[in-house]
């Protein structure tokens, strides 16, 4: 009999630190395995978003808990983006500034901000064919990923990728302030008390530093079956 993961593809998992090429590299897998993917990231900065636009602070409980309640998330996974709406409004293009990043690392660590976005990510699970990234996909989210993978690169490579980025993307910044950024965003990641940033006990763990983006894919490939 066919399993589920023949019938509708494999659920991959791609967890790590910011700037260790998650994004790329998912997306880049996703198109070689003709699967959708899944940013995960987007909904935490789309928590951070409607937080900055109600002008509240985010460690007041019930100010959170009310305004997560009345809010409509929502996520379609177009060819390589993840299209984020709120009660129906597009906000992609709005949630990729330092602010946003800084912010949706914050809200990341409150325990009810997680509790709420977890159905809306952990649907995904029945649908299969899909590369889902993210800090929890392998360790919270999607324990029964078909194959999880954990993604890491030295600092200084990350701090560079990350300065690049932003340049292009119209956020200059120096690169001692996008280095400062990632550590005090990885040090949130990796200490909060929820679902810290960690590899899943079953994770494949790679270090890009030294491998392009092609690379990266093809040692993942190795661990697709079917698909080495
Ligand atoms: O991947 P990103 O930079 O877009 O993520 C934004 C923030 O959201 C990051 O600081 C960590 C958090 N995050 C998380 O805690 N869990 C996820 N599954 C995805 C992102």
């Amino acid at each position: 009999m066919e399993t589920f993961a023949q019938r509708r593809g494999f659920l991959i998992t791609i967890d790590g630190p910011a700037g260790a090429g998650k994004s790329t590299t998912a997306r880049a897998l996703a198109s070689r395995l003709g699967y959708a993917y899944l940013d995960t990231g987007a909904l935490y900065r789309a928590v951070a978003w409607v937080v900055r636009r109600a002008g509240i602070d985010c460690a007041d409980v019930e100010a959170m808990e009310t305004l997560l309640s009345s809010v409509d998330f929502h996520v379609s996974l177009d060819e390589g983006v993840t299209r984020t709406f709120i009660d129906k409004k597009e906000i992609t293009g709005q949630l990729r500034s330092p602010e946003i990043s800084r912010l949706a690392s914050t809200v990341a660590a409150l325990p009810y901000v997680r509790d709420r976005l977890l159905p809306i990510q952990a649907r995904f699970s029945r649908e299969g064919g899909i590369v889902a990234e993210g800090r929890d996909m392998g360790t919270r989210v999607f324990p029964e990923a078909d194959v999880k993978f954990f993604l890491e690169a030295d600092l200084e490579t990350r701090t560079a990728r990350r300065h690049r980025e932003a340049v292009r993307d119209g956020h200059p910044e120096t690169q001692p302030d996008t280095r400062r950024a990632i550590e005090e965003r990885d040090a949130n990641d990796r200490s909060r008390a929820t679902a810290p940033l960690k590899p899943a006990g079953d994770a494949v763990v790679i270090d890009s530093s030294s491998l392009t983006v092609e690379q990266v894919v093809e040692r993942m490939l190795a661990w697709i079956p079917g698909h080495s």
